[in-house]
């Protein structure tokens, strides 16, 4: 079977954007693959080193994320790159190998340093950032990695150290993962724009199910649909992208000719979408209760899948030591 790796930088609670964007589609994939995944802290501190406090508790907050919406333990490895300390080897051995070139000429990384001036990004580590991510990646013998467009140039960077690795030391050792980009619905937040924690338009999964209702309920239209006899476009309306997610084409059909044609209104929109995500959001919330009620369950699956992650990582290092002759 083959493995499919993916993390997430620990950075605060997870959203409908993440969910649509990320999470169904390690759902899916934790049906055919082995996946691991796991909580990229390490990564968190490159940007906020200076502010480490929250990284422990959005680690465990952002696990509850994963575990409310279906991501299960028994068919996924859930670890915390921290707890694994081959990582750090396997990157300290590749930042011997890796040219300064391949990093300064990242696109994420020049982007970054452009965008967050109000951080210090001048540091070792920042630069390093896509070497620890192919140690991530390698020390696994990953053959997918599904990840958003912006981190293709990382994985791409993972395929040359591997490569560049097993030139060096004639050995076929790490294989070459590909990224595995999905085409994934796009969901604007509650005023229409961008979801985005820092808008504050987002719709969280830790939202309990009466505020998400009341969040859609008094979400944004299409803005040129002022009165209920007003036409209107779905084509410009934000919570149509949801009716995309989760209603049927035929019932859509219809939707979309109500709203053309003035037959009812937004309000009726509205509630025929929670009827949609209802069940789905009940079901969130029993599984987060049963998780923030139940701590220790919580560590116990960490501790799991530290374990099983940390087997398979030491098994990697002392092939990569042979291998190098250390
Ligand atoms: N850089 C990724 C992000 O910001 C997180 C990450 C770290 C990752 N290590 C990884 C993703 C390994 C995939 C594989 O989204």
């Amino acid at each position: 079977m083959k493995t499919v790796l993916s993390g997430m930088r620990p950075t605060g609670k997870l959203h409908f954007g993440h969910l649509h964007g990320v999470l169904k589609n390690w759902l899916r994939l934790q049906e055919e693959y082995k996946c691991f995944f796991f909580a990229a802290d390490w990564h968190a501190l490159t940007s906020e080193y200076e502010n480490t406090s929250n990284i422990k508790n959005d680690t465990k907050e952002m696990f509850i994320d994963w575990l409310s919406v279906g991501i299960d333990p028994k068919k996924s490895i859930i670890f915390i790159q921290s707890d694994i300390k081959e990582h750090a080897e396997l990157h300290l051995i590749f930042s011997m190998i890796t040219p300064l070139s391949w990093l300064e000429r990242n696109p994420t990384y020049k982007e970054q340093l452009q965008e967050l001036k109000n951080k210090d990004l001048s540091t070792y580590g920042f630069l390093g950032y896509p070497v620890l991510q192919a140690a991530d990646i390698l020390i696994y013998k990953a053959s997918y990695v599904p990840v958003g467009i912006d981190q293709v140039p990382h994985v791409e960077l993972t395929r040359e150290i591997a490569r560049r690795f097993n030139f060096i030391f004639k050995t076929k050792l790490f294989p070459e993962p590909e990224p595995l980009l999905t085409d994934t619905p796009k969901l604007l937040g509650v005023d229409g724009r961008k979801m985005s924690k820092s808008y504050n338009n987002a719709i969280y999964l830790s939202d309990k199910p009466e505020v998400v209702e009341k969040k859609i309920l008094t979400m944004m239209t299409d803005p040129h649909r002022i009165k209920k006899t007003d036409p209107g476009d779905p084509d410009l309306c934000p919570l149509f992208l949801f009716h995309k997610v989760y209603t049927d084409d035929e019932e859509r059909e219809e939707i979309i000719k109500s709203c053309k044609e003035a037959l009812s209104g937004c309000i009726e929109c509205k509630r025929r979408l929670l009827e949609k995500m209802k069940n789905e959001i009940n079901s969130y919330w029993e599984k987060r209760k049963f998780y923030e009620e139940n701590i220790d369950k919580l560590n116990e699956i960490i501790d799991e899948g530290n374990e099983k992650a940390r087997e398979f990582a030491q098994k990697t290092m002392e092939e990569v030591r042979e291998t190098i002759g250390i």
